[in-house]
């Protein structure tokens, strides 16, 4: 799976994007340990904080499929200059995926690779919690 392979899906999947109410359509694909990509785009509700980004539904749609580890998450919406993840989808991708890179994209598909870690940096996981 290439860059821009994974870039295609993420467009793709743009094009489902639920946005009614900001009208800001994102799309994601997050690339599995397992070689599948999963799709998710942002699904918002009237009730506005009751939205869905792009990326949480990609990751919902892993998990559910049973694949938990990532290398790979492309990001892409139809605003001015490149889309980078919201700090939710930052910390929910860190607990799973640390080391993930994150294609961040412009509206034309150019990208920006950063790695998770510079995105969230002293990221907090539930490696902090009591036993
Ligand atoms: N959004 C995403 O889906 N992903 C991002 O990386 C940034 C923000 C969505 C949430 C909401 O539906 C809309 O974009 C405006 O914030």
């Amino acid at each position: 799976m290439t860059d821009a392979e994974l870039i295609a899906r993420a467009a793709a999947m743009r094009d489902r994007a639920v946005a009614p109410y900001s009208r800001y359509r994102v799309g994601a694909a997050l690339l599995g340990t397992n070689g599948k990509v999963y799709g998710g785009c942002n699904i918002e509700s009237a009730a506005y904080p009751v939205t869905l980004c792009a990326e949480r539904t990609a990751l919902a749609c892993a998990v559910a499929d049973g694949c938990t580890t990532f290398t790979r998450l492309a990001v892409i919406a139809a605003g001015a200059g490149v889309c980078t993840p919201c700090g939710m989808c930052r910390q929910m991708l860190y607990e799973f995926a640390p080391d993930l890179t994150v294609l961040c994209c412009d509206a034309d598909g150019g990208s920006t690779a950063l790695s998770l870690r510079e995105l969230l940096p002293y990221g907090f996981g539930g490696d902090r919690l009591p036993d």
